[in-house]
């Protein structure tokens, strides 16, 4: 007899299947499919990563499950079915586009659905992304979006990029840069850090150029530079943009290249970032941001990096070096 464990990787598989059977081929996903088509993903791309369509009426798992007996508990741990008060059974998803997400073997062991707004269908009051709920299977804590498929070249090019959206991470792998991930929408755990660390000496943080992925890129840097070792680089997407958004707008090799020639180094970053919202003709703020500065240059390691951006910060407000060092050597005193 099987574990329950493989049995709720199995009716994973098997929704996988379904959910993608009617995508792919039926009526009642061909308004999905064509939003898919037309956000530019191919049938190709849609079969490598078995996306699927979950139709509004909340029935076909429940049909396919109850005809093979499964029991009750089985249904319940899935965390596919839910069952109301009058103790029907309900698919959990419904009139959502099925990302599988998978473990590291491959095995599907939980689904993150988007809403498809159409006519026929209000989605207000309706979160965007579903996620599966917490189970046996399927730790939310654990799992990386495409770190099964993109393990492989995140070794070869020794360097992963972590990106926000499921739709980002496939948009690159469509791109050709297929060494991406996403947690399933909260911030890295260190459950998923000491894993891309095993991989990795490299992370490059690609969110939304948004002002909620810019401060999810600040807190990515936080954890991961406090919990691993990796090299950090951050790539900016412009205009409020997200990696996705820039595919469709100026296409695949657009995208391929920016991740590649647009990597700024943490400090660089963190120099744009604290210059946000600031007025740098007031002295107080100017001062401020000179302070910040110089808290994130004594976060740098390397003493030659220190010194060169020193200089940088220096000329940039017309002080001396010596000043800045001094207060440098201050602030790194002060961390101890
Ligand atoms: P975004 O809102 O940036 O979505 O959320 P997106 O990936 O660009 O999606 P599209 O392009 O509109 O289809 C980024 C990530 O945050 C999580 C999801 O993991 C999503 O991929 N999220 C977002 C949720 O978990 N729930 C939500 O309601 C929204
Ligand atoms: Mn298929
Ligand atoms: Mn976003
Ligand atoms: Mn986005
Ligand atoms: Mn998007």
């Amino acid at each position: 007899r099987d574990s329950q464990e493989q049995r709720l990787i199995a009716l994973h598989e098997e929704a996988q299947e379904l959910y993608h059977h009617i995508l792919m081929n039926t009526q009642s996903g061909e308004a999905a499919l064509d939003y898919l088509l037309a956000r530019g993903l191919t049938k190709d791309i849609l079969e490598t990563f078995k996306i699927g369509f979950a139709p509004k009426e909340r029935v076909i798992l429940q049909q396919i499950f109850k005809n093979r007996n499964v029991s009750d508990d089985d249904l319940s741990q899935s965390g596919l079915m839910i069952q109301t008060d009058s103790g029907k059974w309900l698919d959990r998803f419904y009139q959502r586009i099925m990302f599988p997400i998978r473990n590291q073997r491959g095995k599907v062991i939980g689904f993150s659905g988007r809403i498809l707004a159409d006519e026929t269908f209000d989605d207000s009051g309706l979160p965007k992304y579903l996620n599966s709920p917490e189970t046996k299977l399927f730790n939310k804590r654990v799992v990386l979006f495409n770190f099964d498929k993109a393990r492989g070249d995140i070794r070869k090019k020794n360097e992963v990029i972590l990106f926000e959206g499921f739709m980002d991470v496939i948009s690159a792998w469509k791109s050709g840069v297929q060494n991406g991930v996403a947690s399933m929408g909260t911030s890295l755990t260190k459950e998923q850090i000491a894993a891309l660390e095993r991989t990795t000496d490299n992370a490059v943080i690609c969110y939304d150029g948004d002002s909620a992925g810019i401060e999810a890129t600040v807190r990515a840097i936080e954890l991961l530079s406090q919990q691993s070792e990796m090299q950090l680089t951050v790539v900016r997407l412009p205009n409020q943009m997200d990696p996705d958004d820039y595919r469709v707008k100026y296409g695949e090799d657009a995208l391929k290249q920016f991740i590649r020639n647009n990597r700024d180094t943490v400090f660089v970053f963190k120099k744009e970032y604290l210059m946000r919202g600031k007025n740098m003709s007031l002295e107080a703020d100017r001062l401020e941001y000179i302070d910040q500065l110089l808290l994130e240059l004594a976060e740098i390691p390397s003493i030659v990096e220190q010194d060169m951006y020193a200089t940088q910060i220096a000329e940039e407000f017309d002080l001396s070096k010596d000043t800045i060092l001094l207060e440098l050597q201050k602030k790194k005193r002060a961390k101890f």
